[in-house]
């Protein structure tokens, strides 16, 4: 097994953010491709109100068609139990669901404090579910937009609160403010607190830390990361969020320094090819897709 997960969460945090709509079929062959290219987990959309983000009005026929690929893990975002119900029927493997450590970008978010969402996803953990995954994301972690700093102990208190009922937390740099520092800091403590439910990374790109804070983090013992192919993603209810951290970029990363993904890199630059020209408006980043492997470059594994 690749000792580093990554989960691509273009497909749900890049096109909620896109002021293009990619067609259902163009996104169909975008998420076969990369799972092609070795990605074991794909985030594949969310189950929102089609009217609030059109953009995730086709996560059940993605959830769907994605579910008979081999050797993935099908995650989608669920705001609430009426979304975590839709997520269910439909056959997602994974359910993420963000919890803002922020009361403001709560708010502006889902609509509800950070101690409503809390409530809210317990009643998801009663509701039955049989094999479907939970995770807890404590958005907006590190800090936020509209509040300014969060504190830490908010974040600790919700991430314990969240491993009460969930399967694994994450904690999510929703707007790009982390510093690696602070992630080894604050993973550290969350993990203090709630040991192994710690799993997942969920970094933005938006002031060019997102590969650093990934390093902080994995140098704290954090194995599971999501990343977006071409650096695409935001929050659209957070003002200034952008891009998440760039999975090529990542992938390179962590195989250059001898640690397997699972990820075939070449085949993951197909995938950005293929996106990009279904979205051809849409500004995409990257520094792989740039300059190239360097000369002699080997994959870990
Ligand atoms: N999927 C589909 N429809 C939903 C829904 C869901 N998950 N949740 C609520 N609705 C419908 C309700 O049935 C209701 O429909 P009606 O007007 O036909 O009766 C309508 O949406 C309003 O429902 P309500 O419960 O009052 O929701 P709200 O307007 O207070 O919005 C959320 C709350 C949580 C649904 C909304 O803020 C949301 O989806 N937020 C997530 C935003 C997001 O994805 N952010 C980026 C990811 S971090
Ligand atoms: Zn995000």
């Amino acid at each position: 097994m690749p000792e580093i997960l990554i989960c691509e969460v273009g497909p749900r945090d890049g096109l909620q953010n896109a002021k293009q709509l990619m067609p259902t079929e163009a996104k169909k062959a975008w998420i076969r491709s990369l799972a092609d290219a070795g990605l074991r987990e794909i985030e594949v959309g969310s189950f929102v109100p089609p009217k609030l983000i059109p953009a995730m009005a086709d996560t059940h026929e993605l959830v769907v068609f994605s579910r008979a690929l081999p050797n993935l893990k099908v995650v989608a975002l669920a705001p609430n139990l009426k979304g975590f119900q839709r997520a269910i029927e439909a056959g997602a493997h994974k359910v993420t669901f963000p919890v803002s450590a922020s009361r403001e970008h709560s708010l502006s978010n889902v609509r509800m404090t950070p101690d409503q969402m809390v409530e809210e996803v317990r009643k998801c953990a009663e509701h039955p579910h049989p094999g479907v995954e939970m995770e807890g994301a404590v958005s907006t972690a590190f800090g936020c937009t509209m509040q300014g700093e969060v504190p830490e102990e908010d974040v600790v208190r919700i991430a314990s609160k969240l491993a009460g009922f969930c399967d694994s937390v994450a904690l999510a740099d929703t707007v790009g403010y982390a510093n690696p520092a602070q992630v080894k800091r604050l993973f550290n403590k969350v993990r203090s607190e709630i040991g192994d439910k710690l799993e997942g990374a969920h970094f933005h790109d938006t002031r060019g830390l997102g590969l650093a804070n990934a390093l902080a983090a994995y140098e704290v013992g954090v194995r599971a990361f999501d990343s977006s192919l071409g650096g695409l993603g935001g929050c659209p209810f957070a003002p200034g969020a952008s891009g998440n951290v760039i999975t090529e970029d990542l992938v390179f990363m962590f195989e250059s320094m001898g640690l397997d993904t699972g990820i075939d890199l070449d085949k993951l630059l197909e995938a950005r090819k293929l996106m990009v020209s279904a979205i051809p408006g849409e500004p995409v980043y990257g520094h792989l897709a740039m300059a190239g492997a360097p000369k002699g470059f080997h994959a870990a594994a």
